[in-house]
């Protein structure tokens, strides 16, 4: 079984000392920083972008996982490789071309990740599994933090560590939307080895942060 990991998501932090939260993760424990990236056209929210992460980035020593939420993705990928992106994950519906989209992600040597809204299904990306680092499925319809996980998209956890298994691949499984310390048990057995979460981390037993992310992270 692959490691867990904690992903959290700056969504839910302090956004007027977004640095020092950074900063606070790191000391906590987290594995990777979460960003979400939402251009108020492909999700109904906007965030930050490039200039914010570049900034934030000299605070961390754990990678930035950056999730974009924004189409049409393509032409903005060298934007957040360059901002210090570790790993840019992008929704298959943000772009005309997939392969085309991991390639340019591969080019600034980051790893790739691709996301499932809850009502996409796992087919689509069938074909590029071999090609990418990371899965994230989306356990809420992603733009705002805070809502509720959505028990049915754990049968597409089962359906990619099956693929996963059968075809001999390696990547990560990410879920991501309402992670709390009760369905975070139910996804690590789905097989999810990464999870995100803003509201529990930052929100739970008062914003004890390392607390929340050592529960989480137990099985
Ligand atoms: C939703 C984002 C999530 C979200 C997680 O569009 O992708 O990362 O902020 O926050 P919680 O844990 O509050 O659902
Ligand atoms: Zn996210």
């Amino acid at each position: 079984m692959k490691k867990i990991q904690i992903s959290p998501s700056i969504l839910s932090a302090d956004f007027s000392q977004l640095g020092n939260e950074i900063k606070r993760l790191n000391e906590a424990g987290a594995d990777m920083i979460h960003v979400d990236v939402m251009d108020g056209h492909f999700v109904p929210n906007l965030t930050i972008g490039p200039p914010v992460i570049k900034a934030l980035k000299k605070n961390s020593l754990v990678p930035f996982d950056v999730h974009l939420m924004i189409s049409p993705v393509h032409k903005y990928i060298e934007s957040y490789a360059m901002a210090g992106a570790d790993i840019i994950t992008i929704h298959p519906e943000a772009t005309d071309n997939l392969q085309n989209s991991i390639d340019k992600i591969k080019e600034f040597k980051k790893k790739v990740g691709v996301s499932l809204n809850p009502e996409t299904k796992v087919d689509i990306i069938k074909n590029f599994l071999n090609k990418v680092d990371l899965v994230l499925i989306m356990s809420v319809n992603p733009g705002f933090g805070g809502q509720k996980f959505m028990p049915e998209v754990l049968n597409k956890i089962k359906e990619l560590v099956d693929i996963r298994e059968k075809e001999k691949l390696s990547f990560d499984i990410e879920i991501d939307g309402g992670i709390n310390f009760d369905n975070s048990k139910l996804a690590i057995k789905a097989g999810a080895n990464i999870l995100v979460s803003g509201t529990t981390i930052f929100k739970s037993n008062d914003g004890n942060i390392k607390k929340n992310i050592d529960l989480l992270r137990t099985v």
